[in-house]
């Protein structure tokens, strides 16, 4: 038997939502690992940011501004890409936004847009455009952060959670349609992670007590503790892993 192998040496990997975050911590991972990295968010100060850490690290890395609710931004990142690289073997779509805390009831066609534009309208068609060039790439892997509101949607996040099992269902289908082009299509599905996206829970006291008692652990996560779960599902040490949705919650869904 060959040696389990996390080798990513020669992949290039485009990681969206990399400025911080989940996606940062993704990026640092993947590239400590020997991917080349393309990080992609609306701000490139940002992005330069983790790219310089990552070559500080003695990583390879570059920072693309891309806008994941706007369609042509997201045809000139993956043409961008195909003009300097000529390839790609991994996309994490990370990015995401949650516009909106409230009831259902209060919510207006603006926020349901915003959501669905960036959390699944934006990564079905990335998905599209760079399964193309990894089927000229001869292969890949595609990761999609959803989130384990896309099982159990929480109180006041109706739409965001609507947008992660939607984004679950793609993670299938694409996996089923990608598998004869030997690209594989995983989900991962973070519990509660400290970053700016869960400011609002982790700094309200009362509502965050309340989210502690139904974690096992009784804690939330760090962003890098999502990354060992992605490095696993884009490098050959999941070669037979696809349509697969990867929970890591301390135990909250258990
Ligand atoms: N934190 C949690 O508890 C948790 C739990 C489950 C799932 N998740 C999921 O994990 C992923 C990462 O979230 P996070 O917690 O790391 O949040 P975060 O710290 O707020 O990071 C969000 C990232 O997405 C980028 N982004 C936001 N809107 C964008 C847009 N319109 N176009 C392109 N990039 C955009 C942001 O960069 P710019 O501002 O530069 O655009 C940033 O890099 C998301 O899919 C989220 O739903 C998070």
């Amino acid at each position: 038997m060959n040696k389990v192998d996390f080798n990513l040496n020669g992949k290039i990997a485009l990681v969206t939502g990399a400025s911080r975050g989940i996606g940062e911590a993704i990026a640092l991972t993947l590239a400590d690992y020997g991917a080349h990295c393309i990080l992609a968010s609306r701000k490139a100060e940002s992005l330069q940011r983790v790219a310089d850490e990552i070559a500080a690290r003695g990583g390879r890395a570059d920072a693309i501004a891309c806008h994941m609710g706007d369609l042509k931004q997201i045809e000139s990142l993956v043409g961008e890409i195909r003009q300097r690289y000529g390839k790609l073997h991994i996309l994490i779509n990370n990015a995401a936004t949650n516009p909106y805390f409230g009831e259902m009831l209060g919510a207006d066609e603006g926020v349901w847009n915003k959501t669905f534009e960036v959390n699944l309208k934006g990564p079905f068609f990335l998905t599209q455009q760079a399964a193309r060039l990894m089927i000229e790439s001869g292969g890949g892997a595609i990761v999609n952060t959803s989130s384990i509101n896309g099982l159990r949607p929480a109180p006041f996040q109706g739409i965001y959670s609507i947008t992660k099992a939607a984004l679950i269902s793609m993670t299938k289908a694409f996996a089923k349609e990608l598998a004869p082009h030997k690209i594989r299509v995983n989900a991962l599905l973070p519990g509660l992670v400290d970053t700016h996206m869960s400011k609002a829970i982790i700094d309200n006291q009362r509502i965050y007590e309340s989210v502690m008692q139904m974690i096992p652990m009784r804690r939330h996560a760090q962003p890098e503790e999502m990354a060992g779960a992605v490095l696993y599902l884009v490098s050959d040490a999941a070669p037979y892993t696809t349509g697969a949705i990867l929970v890591v919650d301390g135990g909250a869904l258990a």
